[in-house]
């Protein structure tokens, strides 16, 4: 049972599990009364060590980062009413926040100390199993400066740097939200996230597209019938990986070198054909995995972690780039995202007959919508309700 092969074939199985229950995920109970009180005791619980140790204790964090090259080199924000300030001032959320976390992963993380800790904790924020000379080649590429940073503030002179992140739920169909969405600094989309047809809705900009390469390709499978038949391009647009799987690094390293996915399953898949013509290690960020499992242990840590699913569990992608957003931008919008009347809509805006929302069982809605519910509250981000 417990012999490290063993494990490695769980592992593998679990990886092939993870693509079919995104696919076609099925329904699980969820105990709606049971919510408020999950999300106040994953809130009282605020260094939770849930998947692997975290080594959270702050000293050893900032020894950590000193030994890794820091973190990004900070860009003081001029912006008096941020999501900072906000978060710092309030009871609850100044004790979850941690801005001083980094956000990205870049060459100068890949460290042996580093590769030995990650190493010890299984996907999808660990690198058990995974090869070491994938991720280091990977990671050594992102040597940008870009790479440090989701944005550069210099570019927003003066001001708080507005950002709208959009899901790609119903509550936007017939919202006519388009244009205040479009306002924005920079804007957030992820997976699905049909454009043409529903501009007057959801709008066209776009900034950052933010997608596991499971995500992503099982999105231009499932919402091909909608029109997303093509993941965004553009010249500006950056691209955000969420490493979660070998794939991801192999995905990332083909990404940048402009070169075919050598190993693997998408061996042979040309990263052009989904990010455009332009390879280039600007064009790509990639969230640290300890920020990732930060978010989950602190923000959304879901009592499936303690069921048969705990190493499926993942917060949803939108979810991921709404609390990315809220730990890099000064003024966050959240639109798109589940809201208490929830069932009011379809499961996205661009359904033409309503579905109802898929629960997968990989992702808690529940407690995600307790969140957002939570944050908006707080007066930390807006949440688009209607
Ligand atoms: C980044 O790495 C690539 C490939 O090794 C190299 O060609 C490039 O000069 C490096 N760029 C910087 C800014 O160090
Ligand atoms: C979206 O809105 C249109 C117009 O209001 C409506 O006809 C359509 O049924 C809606 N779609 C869904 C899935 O609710």
């Amino acid at each position: 049972m417990g012999s490290p092969h063993w494990k490695r074939l769980c592992l593998l199985l679990v990886a092939g599990l993870t693509s079919s229950l995104l696919l076609y995920g099925h329904y699980y109970a969820t105990v709606e009364s049971t919510t408020s009180q999950r999300f106040i005791a994953s809130l009282l619980q605020p260094e939770p060590l849930v998947l692997a140790p975290l080594g959270t204790s702050r000293q050893a964090t900032s020894h950590r980062w000193a030994l890794e090259g820091g973190p990004a080199p900070s860009q003081p924000s001029m912006c008096l009413h941020s999501v900072m300030a906000r978060a710092k001032a309030d009871p609850k959320f100044g004790e979850i926040f941690r801005f001083d976390t980094p956000v990205l992963m870049w060459d100068q993380h890949f460290t042996p100390e580093t590769w030995d800790r990650l190493k010890k904790r299984h996907v999808p924020y660990g690198w058990q199993g995974l090869s070491q000379a994938v991720v280091g080649s990977t990671l050594r590429l992102l040597n940008a400066s870009a790479n440090r940073h989701l944005f550069d503030r210099d570019t927003f002179p003066g001001g708080c740097v507005r950002c709208a992140v959009v899901g790609n739920g119903g509550i936007l169909n017939g919202s006519r939200q388009g244009k205040a969405i479009d306002a924005h600094d920079l804007v957030f989309r992820l997976n699905g996230a049909v454009i043409k047809g529903f501009e007057e809705d959801v709008g066209t900009k776009i900034s950052f597209y933010g997608f596991t390469v499971n995500t992503m390709k099982n999105s231009l499978i499932a919402y091909e019938e909608y029109g997303f038949t093509q993941i965004p391009q553009a010249k500006d647009l950056r691209y955000i990986f969420i490493p979660s799987d070998f794939r991801d690094y192999v995905m990332l390293k083909s990404a940048i070198q402009g070169s075919p996915v050598p190993e693997g399953s998408d061996k042979g898949d040309d990263p052009q054909k989904y990010f455009g013509p332009e390879a280039s290690a600007e064009k790509f960020k990639l969230l640290h995995p300890d920020f990732l499992q930060h978010l989950t242990a602190r923000f959304l840590r879901s009592e499936l972690l303690n069921t048969q699913y705990s190493s499926l569990y993942m917060p949803s992608t939108g979810a991921l780039m709404l609390l990315t957003a809220l730990h890099t931008c000064d003024q966050v919008s959240a639109y798109g995202f589940i809201t208490a009347n929830y069932e009011q809509f379809s499961d996205h805006y661009y359904e033409v007959e309503k579905k109802p929302l898929v629960f997968y069982a990989n992702h808690d809605m529940m407690l995600e919508a307790a969140l957002w519910r939570s944050l908006h509250r707080a007066g930390i981000m807006t949440l688009y309700q209607r």
